[in-house]
């Protein structure tokens, strides 16, 4: 699917959805949402309990376990809780790096990446920026953030929605829902366990456990805050680069092949070349959506993790930084280097 048909891909979505809802079917996020979604994870009714008070006994807005939403869920989220996926790493934008407490097997670590340990301090040119000094505006787009920076709700319903990871349905400014749900968009390996333990959760949230259909609608949702961010197929020879087109008309076999120019086993290290980075693929199960072909397509995920990364522009490889992993993930698919 091509962005010229993001309109009839949404109304396709909605109309798919609204099938789903009258057959019974509940597609949605796997925790905090539905039978998930436990009140005491988040609110203390009177600011206490056996013992523990919250803000000496006051409380907080909205009867929450801290000071602002954020601060809550990075209260499990930063690592402090084995059974929640990690999303910070130990570094900081000055000096990012990828060591995250959840011992996450894949080489790039969770699906969402990651935000550093200083990010309620400092903007990152390796992610979303959850602390700002004014508010701010999405490039290639209008969608603008709090005047602190932008929150974890302006991504995810803290109560969960019917998409994947309890994705906001209507993130920036697009005014149509947007459907990435698991099952339909998105395959997962496994299903999660509840209640969560932290050797299934490490699992569970690998990038490695996600498949992403061909009609995954995750550059929508992108796209939903950075609205020209891309082009669609009409745009010969293109101006940006293509989102949802196969691999095909670059170096099919190249891809298909996995080795050479680009593929290797290591991100970040001395030798040239990358695991093979994500794709999106057509099908109905995570087996059929992770397989290589050279129907493969490329989409957002290909190229960036979503809370941030390592490296430069939330980049899965060190583009910018140089080194002998610089062009690997352009090689995979292109074969143009040495
Ligand atoms: C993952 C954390 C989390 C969980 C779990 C959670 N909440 Fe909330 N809740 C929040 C946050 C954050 C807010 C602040 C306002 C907002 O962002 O929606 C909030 C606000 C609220 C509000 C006031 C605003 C509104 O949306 O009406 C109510 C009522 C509420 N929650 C009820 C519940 C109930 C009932 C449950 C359990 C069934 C629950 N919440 C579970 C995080 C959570
Ligand atoms: C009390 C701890 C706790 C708090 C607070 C908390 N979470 Fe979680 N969260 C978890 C755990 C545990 C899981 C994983 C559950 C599993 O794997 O079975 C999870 C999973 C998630 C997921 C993935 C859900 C899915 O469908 O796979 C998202 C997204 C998420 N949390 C966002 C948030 C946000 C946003 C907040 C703040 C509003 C928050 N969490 C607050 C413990 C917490
Ligand atoms: C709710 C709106 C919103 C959504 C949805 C959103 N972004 Fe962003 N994005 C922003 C804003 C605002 C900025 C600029 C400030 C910043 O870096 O946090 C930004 C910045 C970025 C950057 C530059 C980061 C850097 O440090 O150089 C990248 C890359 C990016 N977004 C990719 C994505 C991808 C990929 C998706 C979809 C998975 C996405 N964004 C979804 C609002 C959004
Ligand atoms: C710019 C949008 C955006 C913001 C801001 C954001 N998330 Fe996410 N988050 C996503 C997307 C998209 C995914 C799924 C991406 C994937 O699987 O590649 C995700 C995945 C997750 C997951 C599942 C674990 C994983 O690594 O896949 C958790 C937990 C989570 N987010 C929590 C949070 C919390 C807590 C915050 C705030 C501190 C936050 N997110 C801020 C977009 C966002
Ligand atoms: C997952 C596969 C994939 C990755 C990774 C990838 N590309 Fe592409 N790229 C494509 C596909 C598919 C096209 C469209 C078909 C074509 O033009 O060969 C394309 C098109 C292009 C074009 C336009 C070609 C034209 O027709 O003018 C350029 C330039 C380009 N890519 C450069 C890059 C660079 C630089 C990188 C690394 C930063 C990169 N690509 C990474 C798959 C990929
Ligand atoms: C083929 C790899 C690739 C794909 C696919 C891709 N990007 Fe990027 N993106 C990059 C690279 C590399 C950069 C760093 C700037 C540069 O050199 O082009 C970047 C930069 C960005 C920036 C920051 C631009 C700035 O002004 O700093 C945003 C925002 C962004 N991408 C969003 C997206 C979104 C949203 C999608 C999906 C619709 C997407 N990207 C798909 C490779 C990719």
């Amino acid at each position: 699917m091509t962005t010229t048909n993001k309109s009839i891909a949404a109304l396709l979505a909605c109309l798919v959805g609204a099938t789903l809802m009258l057959g019974g079917v509940a597609l949605a996020g796997d925790y905090h949402q539905g039978s998930g979604l436990h009140c005491t994870d988040c609110h203390i009714m009177h600011a206490s309990k056996d013992g523990t008070t919250y803000n000496s006994g006051t409380g907080y807005d909205n009867l929450l376990k801290a000071a602002s939403a954020t601060a809550l869920c990075m209260q499990c989220h930063d690592g402090a809780d084995a059974t929640a996926p990690d999303i910070v790493a130990t570094g900081t934008a000055a000096a990012p790096n990828d060591t995250l407490g959840t011992a996450y097997a894949s080489k790039y670590k969770n699906s969402g990446g990651y935000f550093q340990s200083d990010y309620g301090s400092a903007q990152s040119g390796e992610g979303h920026d959850l602390y700002a000094t004014s508010a701010l505006t999405a490039i290639q787009g209008t969608w603008t953030s709090g005047t602190d920076g932008m929150v974890c709700a302006d991504c995810h319903d803290p109560h969960g929605t019917a998409n994947y990871r309890n994705l906001l349905l209507q993130p920036g400014t697009g005014g149509v829902d947007i459907s990435v749900r698991s099952g339909t968009e998105v395959y997962l390996r496994e299903a999660i366990t509840i209640p969560p333990t932290a050797a299934a959760t490490a699992i569970h949230y690998d990038t490695s456990a996600v498949g992403f259909d061909d009609v995954n609608h995750v550059v929508d949702w992108c796209l939903d805050c950075h609205t020209n961010i891309t082009t669609g197929s009409g745009d010969t020879p293109p101006k940006k680069h293509p989102q949802d087109v196969a691999v095909s008309g670059a170096e099919g076999s190249h891809w298909t092949g996995g080795t050479g120019s680009g593929f290797g086993t290591d991100v970040g290290d001395e030798s040239s070349g990358i695991p093979r980075i994500r794709f999106a693929q057509d099908g109905a199960s995570y087996a059929a959506t992770t397989t290589v072909a050279d129907t493969n397509q490329v989409f957002c995920l290909s190229c960036h993790k979503t809370h941030g990364s390592r490296y430069d522009s939330t980049a899965l490889w060190p583009y910018y930084e140089g080194g002998a992993d610089q062009t690997s993930a352009c090689d995979q698919c292109h074969n143009k280097g040495a």
